[in-house]
C-alpha cells in the first residue's frame, strides 16, 4: 500500500505564491503539506528575480499603478483583479515583506529608494540590488521551514491532481460534481508515488519558459501545473500570451542570464551592433516602452540586419556605480569576460513569463471546486496581454495571502479519500531512455521558438500543432510504459504546456500585447 499524507491544505510549489500560502494558512491554524520537485525551496523562478517588486511610489497611488498596469496590458485585464492587486498588494507587501520578513529593501535615510522599470509612470519599485528575489526567498524559506504547522516535502514531483470523478472507486462519483482532492506525489528519492489528500490543494507550479529554446527561466519552469490543471479539467485560458523579456544575456554560456529591465529604466540604451541607436523608430517611450514593443523592436532589427544580438549600452549613460546598484549581473558579466562598466552588453530577448495560465477569481479560486491556482501559473487577469514589469512577484504574494485566507474562512465537508486507490503501475514498467528525453525537448523547445515564439504567423503555428500533436501521441505511449521519474512527468507536461499555447495563439487572430501574429506577404494572416 503506498503511503497516504493527509492535511488541510496541500500546497505544490514553493515559490513567493505557494510559500507565502502555506504561511499564511498555517498561521491561521490550517495543517499545511507543502510539496517541490527541488531539492530546495528555493529551485525556482523567485529566486532569480532581479527587478525587484512593484509597491507605491512618492506621490502614487493605486489608482496610478492600476492605469499602468491596463496600459501595459492592451486594456483586456480583468478590472476586479488590477483593484485587488493594485489596492491590497501593497498593504501586504508592507505587513508581510517588511514588517514580518524584513526584507532588506534597499533606503535611504530612513525612506525607501524606489526602482524604475518599462512602462511605469512612477518609481515604485522596491529592490535588493539585482537580487531582490533571492532576498525574498531566503526569508520566506526560512519562514515556511520553521513553522509548527507546516511539513516540508523536497524532491516530490506532484504527478497528477486527484480528482473524484477521474480517479474514485465508488461509481456513483462519476455523475457528481468534480472535487480536486489531492494529488499523486513521485518521491524522487525512493520512486514511490504516493497520495497527497487536503480539503484545499493549491497550484503554484509557476510558469513554462524552458519550453522554449532561449529563456530566462531555471530548468524547474517547464510548465507542469498547466498540463495538470487541464487533465483534471480546470479553465486554463489566455495561454497565447507569453512574455519575452527583452534582454538576455547572449552569450554561449550564459544560459538566458537576464539582464534587468531596471539597466534600461536607470538609462542604458539600446544599440545595433555597430552602435546605432534603433528604439526611437519604434515607440514614443524609446528602451521604456512595454516588453511585447521592444522585443519585436529587437528581433525586427536582428533579422533586418542578420545579426545573432543587440546591444545594451549602460556604461556610457550611468550616473552611478555601476557594481553596488547591479552586483549580481556585473558578476555574471564579468565571469564571462564582459566588463559592464566599459562596454555594452549583448542581448538577446528571451521566453520570461506566461501571462496565461489556470484561471481563478480574486481569492485565488479556480474553475475546480476546491483547487486553487497561485503565481505564475494561475491567470487572475491582472496582466491582459501584457504583463507590467515586477507586477508578478506582487500578484504571487497577494494572490498566496488572498488564497489562505479564503481556505481558512471555509468549514467545508471532508472529502472521501478512502474511495482514491493508490497509483497504478504499467503492468511491464520500461526505464527511461535519457536520450529520448533530450531529443523530444530538442523537438518542443525549436518548435515553440521558432514557430510559436516572438512573430507568429499562421502558417507556422500550424505547422507547430502537427508536429507536436505526433509528438505529444509519442511522448504519451512512452509515459504509458515508463518507470515515473521526474524527467518523463517534466516531458509529459512539457508538450501539454506547448500544445496549450500553439492551440491558444490559433484560436486568436487578433495581435495584442504578447500575442503577435504577422500578416504574411501573400495577405495570409
Ligand atoms: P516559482 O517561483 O517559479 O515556483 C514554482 C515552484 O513550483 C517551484 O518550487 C518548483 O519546484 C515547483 N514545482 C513546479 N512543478 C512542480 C511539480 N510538478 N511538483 C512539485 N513542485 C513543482 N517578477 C517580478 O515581479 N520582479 C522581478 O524582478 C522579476 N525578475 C525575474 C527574473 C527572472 C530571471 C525570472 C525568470 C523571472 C522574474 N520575474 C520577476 C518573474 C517572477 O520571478 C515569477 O513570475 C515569480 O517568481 C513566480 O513565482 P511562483 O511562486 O508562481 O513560481
Ligand atoms: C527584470 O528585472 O527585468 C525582471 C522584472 C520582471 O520580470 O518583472
Amino acid at each position: 500500500m503506498s503511503e497516504e499524507i493527509i492535511s488541510d491544505v496541500l500546497v505544490i510549489g514553493t515559490g513567493i505564491a505557494g510559500a507565502t500560502l502555506a504561511w499564511k494558512a498555517a498561521e491561521q491554524g490550517l495543517k499545511v503539506a507543502v510539496l517541490t520537485k527541488g531539492e530546495k525551496l528555493h529551485e525556482n523562478n523567485t529566486y532569480y528575480a532581479q527587478g525587484g517588486i512593484v509597491s507605491l511610489g512618492e506621490d502614487d497611488s493605486p489608482e496610478l499603478l492600476a492605469r499602468d498596469i491596463i496600459k501595459a496590458g492592451g486594456g483586456i485585464n480583468n478590472l476586479e483583479a488590477v483593484k485587488v492587486i493594485s489596492e491590497e498588494g501593497p498593504k501586504i507587501v508592507e505587513e508581510f515583506l517588511i514588517k514580518k520578513l524584513k526584507v532588506p529593501f534597499e533606503s535611504e535615510n530612513g525612506k525607501f529608494k524606489f526602482g524604475k522599470e518599462a512602462a511605469h509612470s512612477k518609481r515604485r519599485i522596491l529592490y535588493v540590488g539585482d537580487q531582490t528575489g533571492k532576498a525574498i526567498m531566503e526569508l520566506l524559506e526560512r519562514a515556511v521551514v520553521s513553522h509548527p504547522n507546516i511539513k516540508v516535502y523536497t524532491g516530490h514531483t506532484a504527478v497528477d491532481l486527484i480528482t473524484n470523478t477521474h480517479h474514485s472507486t465508488n461509481p456513483q462519483e462519476i455523475y457528481r460534481k468534480p472535487i480536486c482532492m489531492g494529488a499523486y506525489v513521485l518521491d524522487r528519492y525512493t520512486g514511490e508515488i504516493k497520495r497527497f489528500f487536503a480539503r484545499f490543494t493549491a497550484l503554484a507550479t509557476g510558469g513554462l519558459g524552458r519550453i522554449y529554446l532561449h529563456t530566462t527561466n531555471p530548468p524547474g519552469a517547464r510548465g507542469d501545473g498547466f498540463a495538470m490543471a487541464s487533465r483534471a479539467g480546470a479553465r486554463v485560458i489566455h495561454m497565447e500570451y507569453i512574455q519575452f523579456h527583452p534582454t538576455s544575456l547572449f552569450h554561449r554560456d550564459a544560459d538566458g542570464f537576464l539582464i534587468s529591465e531596471a539597466v534600461r529604466g536607470e538609462g542604458a540604451k539600446l544599440l545595433t551592433r555597430n552602435g546605432e541607436p534603433f528604439m526611437y523608430k519604434y515607440a514614443p517611450q524609446g528602451e521604456l516602452a512595454p516588453r511585447d514593443v521592444v522585443s519585436r523592436a529587437i528581433y525586427e532589427e536582428m533579422h533586418r540586419r542578420g545579426d545573432s544580438y543587440v546591444l545594451l549600452d549602460l556604461a556610457s549613460y550611468a550616473k552611478f556605480d555601476i557594481p553596488s546598484r547591479f552586483p549580481g549581473i556585473y558578476k555574471k558579466c564579468k565571469e564571462l569576460g564582459i566588463d559592464i562598466t566599459r562596454e555594452p552588453i549583448p542581448v538577446v530577448p528571451a521566453a520570461h513569463y506566461t501571462i496565461g495560465g489556470v484561471f481563478v477569481d480574486t481569492w485565488g479560486r479556480s474553475s475546480l471546486d476546491r483547487l486553487y491556482a497561485v503565481g505564475e501559473i494561475s491567470c487572475t487577469g491582472v496582466h491582459g496581454a501584457n504583463r507590467l514589469a515586477s507586477t508578478s512577484l506582487l500578484e504571487g504574494l497577494t494572490w498566496g495571502w488572498r488564497a489562505a485566507i479564503d481556505m481558512a474562512s471555509k468549514d467545508e465537508d471532508a472529502l472521501p479519500f478512502h474511495e482514491i486507490p493508490p497509483w497504478i503501475r504499467p503492468k511491464r514498467e520500461v526505464k527511461v531512455d535519457p536520450a529520448l528525453i533530450v531529443q523530444d525537448w530538442v523537438n518542443i523547445k525549436h518548435t515553440m521558438w521558432n514557430y510559436a515564439g516572438i512573430i507568429r504567423t499562421k502558417r507556422r503555428l500550424g505547422r507547430a500543432l502537427s508536429d507536436l500533436e505526433y509528438l505529444h501521441k509519442r511522448i504519451e505511449e512512452f509515459y504509458r510504459t515508463a518507470r515515473v521519474n521526474d524527467e518523463i512527468i517534466g516531458l509529459r507536461n512539457g508538450i501539454v504546456s506547448a500544445l496549450l499555447v500553439v492551440k491558444a495563439a490559433i484560436r486568436n487572430e487578433k495581435s495584442l500585447g504578447a500575442h503577435f501574429i504577422k500578416v504574411e506577404e501573400n495577405g495570409e494572416l
